[in-house]
């Protein structure tokens, strides 16, 4: 029984969507848990689901309207909103997103949102449609850059029929973002092998092979599963980025030497291979290259260990291996052979055409055993707290 919410109140507020009713799964699941849940249900929320479930199940009176005498007798509406530990939004509907973006306060839930002190986590549910609509992607955007965290929801079939992302996300992914908004540590006792940054092949002395990768993204993903609780390896090619707390960093300069630091790193229980391994190392000259020779000598390459595929294979393979995928064509289904032909569980998926490398956000797509899910751009922050905590559900009920 997850224990991070034992002894804490929780507001949720419920939203008007048909996956309302899975609101009700979740109440059941945070009492189990100890928690304590204050209900609000929107009007519309009230057309899903019952207030007399909802009450029956959290053991609380459920507040749907701002005008009810006896309610605001009893505690006002401003007192409600700074009496939980945290505020929930489950569903919560496009509309929810844009009045509470908006900083509306025309009805009991976005009234709470206004008022309250607390922190806040949305979990969106909506048609596929209206979640990549560009409102809704700036709504969210909005709302994220006022610290409110705003959970990626599941991709899949919907209710209305169409497919993508857009669905409630599953219970255990829902609990551990909230397990993490305590602070809770779900990783905790597990090892973490992270790679990131490129790699950089000397041509000679003083010249290298490399590319653009800055390291953000995979020190981001470092940061996040540390957070969580995580005992976290990151192998760094050369980058010029802060090491995060409670991270063991090894440096390293070349793929060869990269491959060596993760070997030396395992066992481990999560490998995330973010780096941007440099594919082919050149014949290294001794002495700096001269132009003065007759021709410019031709240089003469090497494939590099595919670092991925060697921890995907390998005899003490990580319990979950998780890679990336840079491409500029044909995103999904080189994503999809990158998956099968290195061993790994999931690929998180980008197109570099994005100018993604060294840029703050990045728009990706993780590809599971069960298909491939749009996250929509994001802060490269938000990709590495959703991704940690994806893992942390991963691993919730694994031994
Ligand atoms: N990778 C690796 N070792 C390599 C090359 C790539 O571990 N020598 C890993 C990366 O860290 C990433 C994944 O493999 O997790 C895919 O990297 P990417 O550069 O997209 O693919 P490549 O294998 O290099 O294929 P290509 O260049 O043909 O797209």
């Amino acid at each position: 029984m997850p224990a991070f919410v034992q002894g804490k109140t929780i507001l949720l507020i419920v939203g008007g969507g048909i996956a309302a009713f899975k609101a009700l799964e979740l109440v059941r699941e945070l009492g189990r848990a100890g928690a304590r849940v204050l209900p609000v249900l929107t009007e519309n929320g009230a057309r899903f689901v019952t207030p007399l479930s909802l009450s029956a199940l959290a053991g609380e009176k459920v507040r749907t309207s701002l005008w009810d005498l006896e309610d605001e007798a009893a505690m006002g509406h401003i007192q409600l909103s700074r009496a939980a530990d945290l505020v929930v939004v489950c569903p919560a509907t496009a509309s929810l997103l844009a009045r509470a973006a908006a900083g509306m306060a025309d009805d009991m839930a976005t009234t709470l949102l206004l008022a309250t002190d607390k922190p806040v986590l949305m979990v969106p549910a909506m048609n596929v449609r209206m979640w990549l609509h560009a409102a809704t992607q700036r709504n969210i955007a909005t709302l994220r850059s006022d610290g409110i965290t705003v959970v990626q929801p599941d991709d899949g079939a919907m209710a209305c029929g169409e497919f993508g992302p857009g669905r409630l996300p599953e219970l255990p992914k829902i609990m551990a973002a909230i397990a993490a908004q305590f602070g809770s540590k779900p990783l905790l006792g597990r090892h973490a092998l992270v790679t990131a940054g490129p790699t950089h092949e000397p041509i000679d002395p003083v010249r290298f092979i490399g590319n653009h990768s800055s390291g953000k993204q995979g020190f981001a993903i470092a940061a996040a599963l540390a957070h969580l609780g995580a005992r976290v390896t990151l192998v760094a090619g050369p980058v010029h980025l802060p090491t995060p707390a409670g991270v063991t960093r090894v440096d390293v300069m070349t793929a060869r030497d990269m491959a060596a630091a993760c070997e030396a790193a395992l066992p481990a229980d999560i490998a995330v291979m973010v780096a941007a391994v440099a594919d082919w190392r050149a014949e290294t000259a001794p002495q700096k290259l001269k132009k003065d020779s007759s021709a410019p000598a031709p240089l003469v390459l090497t494939e590099n260990p595919d670092i991925l595929a060697g921890i995907g294979h390998h005899a003490q393979r990580p319990a979950l291996v998780v890679g990336f995928a840079a491409e500029t064509h044909d995103l999904i289904p080189h994503a999809a052979a990158k998956r099968n032909r290195k061993g790994a569980d999931w690929i998180v998926a980008n197109d570099v055409t994005d100018g993604v490398f060294g840029s703050d956000s990045n728009h990706v797509h993780l590809l599971t055993a069960t298909g491939a899910e749009d996250w929509g751009a994001q802060a490269k922050q938000a990709v590495a707290t959703s991704l940690a905590q994806r893992i942390a559900a991963h691993f919730a009920g694994h031994p």
